[in-house]
């Protein structure tokens, strides 16, 4: 029978050489490799390189940027299964290496799934079990009233996930994200300066989070000290601190005496710099010891302290453990084996209130009764959520508690250093100072690095608004770009369309050929 395809057709080169290896193609065919060389390879795909290119702009632009991250790791996935195909993996049975048939594809897609799956498993329960990071066991306490069925327990039941939100919803929240999750540019700050104080005076600084520098003549303490420009534990891929316009480093500061520490979540507790205050003296909640002890801090400089245990450290300075609502854990396998907390001080007969992390809780009332009133109150503000709202305070909550502590003024920390929820990175700081101002409850802000004098001055300067966004990204924000995206994005789906039914004409030429050669 006649070959019925008209020569002067765009399809017939392509059959011609088509049928050169198709179907029978040897397997181990060295032009295969030329074929398939990066060129043609860019040439062959112009339309889906251009359609993903595109869509990943168009994602970028529209602040989605965890479906980006996505369609990269889809991306990885495809291109490695593609190169397995080329070895002999899987291939016996198969006519070409080139065109793995679906089962093929499926048994190298399950290959690369469980060998990447394994490699997380495997490198995340080494690390969280073996790396001195991670910390020391503690032994159970069971002298403790908080303490039941092996692991503390919060005053009042509390779960971490207060069910507000379901799963999918975060999900959906965490892939909207926005520019205003972290700044865009270095943080204002103050360059670190010691304030000469007269007798009986307190010197404060905010140095970020939850670190507080607090010092008198006599005694300089430190609360949850994290130093460095690491990204936090435990893996790799923990938050990075936000960039800073001054760096503070712990020589910079005057000589630590006391270190006071709230609980053991990596973004209160670093190894590297408790390992730098090794001469200085802790106070941590029950269990935390076991983790300075791993990390080489002597015993006889380590106080453990339970909730309302208080310590007559010196003339100046007495403390109270108090309780917070949280929950603690660094490894797979010790949530909640250690205690969290709030401490209180009173130093040169002023009362100090820092809360650790912790959800609202009707016991800063009793706290408040016991030891204020207080000059003023540390407390958490930022990286709240209504998904785990019992475990860290909304900003409207930080105005309650305050007042519930009795205290005259309030300074909110646990912001402004880390993106760990999904908030903007000043909304705490917006919402908590238009609380205090609703609420008559004086808020002090300085800026990170600033130091002031306990009742003499409250510094409370909005210093967070004139923090610009940073210059325009071009990609982002230029017009132009804007503008072009979508039609192009258009083009290469009409691209990909054409290209298939171009396909399609071409392998049923191929068909029509590859019969009339068996006839
Ligand atoms: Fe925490």
């Amino acid at each position: 029978m006649p070959l019925e395809i008209d020569e002067e057709s765009d399809g017939i080169a392509e059959v011609k050489q088509a049928n050169k290896i198709q179907p029978h193609r040897a397997i181990d065919d060295s032009s295969d490799i030329q074929q398939n060389s990066f060129r043609e390879f860019l040439i062959k795909n112009r339309g889906y390189i251009l359609f993903v290119l595109t869509s990943m702009l168009l994602i970028y632009r529209n602040n989605l940027q965890p479906l980006n991250f996505l369609i990269v790791i889809i991306l990885f996935f495809w291109a490695i299964i593609r190169l397995i195909a080329r070895t002999t993996i899987f291939s016996k049975g198969e006519l070409s290496r080139d065109k793995p048939s679906l089962k093929r594809k499926t048994k190298i897609f399950s290959l690369v799934i469980s060998m990447f799956i394994t490699f997380i498993i495997v490198s995340s329960t080494l690390f969280l079990n073996f790396s001195p990071q991670v910390g020391g066991d503690s032994l159970p306490y069971e002298v403790s009233p908080n303490f039941r069925d092996g692991t503390f327990h919060n005053l009042n039941p509390t779960d971490i996930s207060s069910g507000n939100v379901s799963f999918l919803e975060l999900l959906v929240q965490y892939i909207v994200s926005d520019d205003h999750r972290s700044p865009n540019i270095p943080l204002p700050t103050k360059e670190f300066e010691k304030l000469n104080l007269e007798a009986d005076e307190i010197s404060i600084t905010w140095l970020g989070h939850s670190t507080l520098l607090i010092h008198t003549n006599n005694v300089t303490i430190i609360t949850d000290p994290i130093f460095g420009e690491d990204n936090m534990d435990p893996l790799f891929f923990g938050p990075m601190p936000f960039i800073y316009q001054h760096t503070y480093e712990l020589q910079d500061l005057p000589e630590i005496d006391y270190v006071f520490i709230s609980h053991d979540h990596y973004d209160h507790l670093d190894m590297g710099t408790i390992k730098e205050l090794e001469d200085s003296e802790f106070f941590v909640p029950l269990g935390v010891k076991a983790h300075l002890l791993r990390w080489g801090i002597d015993e006889k400089n380590i106080e453990e302290l339970d909730w309302y245990d208080e310590i007559n450290i010196s003339s100046e300075l007495n403390v109270a453990l108090t309780p917070s609502q949280h929950f603690s854990g660094r490894g797979l396998f010790n949530g909640d084996t250690t205690l969290w907390a709030s401490w209180v001080f009173n130093l040169n007969d002023k009362s100090i209130f820092f809360s650790g992390d912790s959800g609202y809780m009707e016991e800063y009332v009793t706290i408040g009764e016991k030891y204020g009133p207080f000059d003023i109150a540390f407390l958490e503000s930022g990286q709240y959520n209504e998904a785990w709202n019992n475990i860290h305070m909304f900003p409207e909550e930080v105005i309650q508690a305050g007042i519930d502590l009795n205290a005259t003024t309030i300074l909110p920390i646990h912001n402004s250093k880390y993106e760990l929820s999904l908030h903007h990175w000043d909304e705490p700081l917006e919402r908590v100072t238009a609380e205090g101002e609703r609420r008559n409850l004086s808020v002090a802000t300085p800026m990170i690095g600033e130091s002031f004098v306990l009742g003499k001055t409250i510094p409370n300067r909005a210093w967070w608004t004139n923090v610009s966004d940073g210059p325009d990204l071009f990609l982002k924000d230029n017009l132009i770009v804007g503008v072009i995206v979508v039609p192009l994005n258009i083009v290469s789906i009409v691209w990909i369309v054409l290209s298939l039914k171009h396909n399609k004409s071409l392998n049923r030429s191929i068909e029509k050929v590859t019969n009339s050669e068996e006839e």
